[in-house]
């Protein structure tokens, strides 16, 4: 297997062969599923509720972000690994976008960074590719803005919607992004979206019809209490732990561990 990189992508696309991506956000894990053979490994803000126990998206920093996106960048071989931008560290101008975008570079060493919206954030996003670092979008339900949108929401539904999604997704094309996600957007709009655009769309309940999917690893992978219904568990990782960690207490409170086998003896 090769390296991925940045031009893969379209050619990917071009292929008909579908781009796989999931979350990651530590060395031992980003170091499975590099050698599972994952396409893209994604250091999302998801990070926050989902390792860091924060209970709102918006709050985790760069600062909390950047140790974890090295971490997972160090357990990539071949895997192309995307950091996103937490809220409130590229939204105010072109300029605050492209200094995290070259701290979590230089401090990280990501592939490429991600961040949300459309046309809202197109200047953001041409002077980072200008800085030379590679972009993807991130267009449908957008978590940093859940309170603008009204929740956790499906979008792409009524009049308008695919033209006002579009007209995002062509301004992050055109700005120089390399693959955009499309979150929670109904099937037949982000089926349209793919047609529409030179550039990847990677799907997370946005239907089959995306160049990819990603999944947050801890839904994917049957680690988490609660995963959302577009999601699937592909292994018990959660329960095969917790039997685990069951089994070692019960083995030292029962005096059948260390053995022999495990002991140095003199
Ligand atoms: O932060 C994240 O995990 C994401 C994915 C859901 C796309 O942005
Ligand atoms: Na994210």
């Amino acid at each position: 297997r090769k390296k991925v990189r940045i031009h893969h992508f379209r050619e990917m696309k071009a292929r008909g062969e579908k781009i796989t991506m999931l979350t990651a956000y530590d060395f031992p894990t980003a170091k499975l599923f590099d050698e599972a053979g994952v396409d893209v490994l994604l250091v999302g803000d998801s990070l926050g509720d989902n390792i860091l126990g924060h209970h709102n998206t918006g709050v985790v920093t760069l600062d909390e972000m950047i140790p974890m996106a090295r971490a997972v960048s160090r357990g990539a071989q071949k895997a192309f690994v995307v950091a996103d931008l937490p809220f409130g560290t590229y939204e105010v101008s072109p300029q605050q976008a492209v200094e995290s975008a070259i701290r979590m570079m230089k401090e990280a060493q990501p592939h490429a960074i991600k961040f949300e919206g459309g046309r809202r954030v197109a200047a953001q996003v041409k002077a980072v590719v200008d800085a030379g670092i590679p972009f993807v979008g991130h267009l449908g339900f957008t978590p940093q803005s859940e309170n603008m949108l009204g929740g956790r929401r499906i979008q792409g539904r009524g009049e308008g919607a695919y033209e006002d999604m579009l007209a995002d997704a062509l301004a992050l094309q055109e700005a120089g992004a390399c693959m955009i996600v499309l979150e929670m957007v109904i099937s037949p709009v982000a089926e349209k979206l793919t047609a529409a655009l030179d550039i990847p769309t990677i799907g997370i309940g946005a239907g089959p019809h995306t160049d990819g999917q990603v999944l947050v690893w801890l839904d994917a992978l049957g680690m988490g209490d609660w995963s959302p219904s577009f999601s699937k568990h592909f292994g018990e990782v959660g329960k095969a732990m917790r039997e685990a960690a069951a089994a070692y207490v019960g083995e030292v409170k029962g005096k059948t561990f260390p053995a022999a086998n495990h002991t140095f003896d003199e």
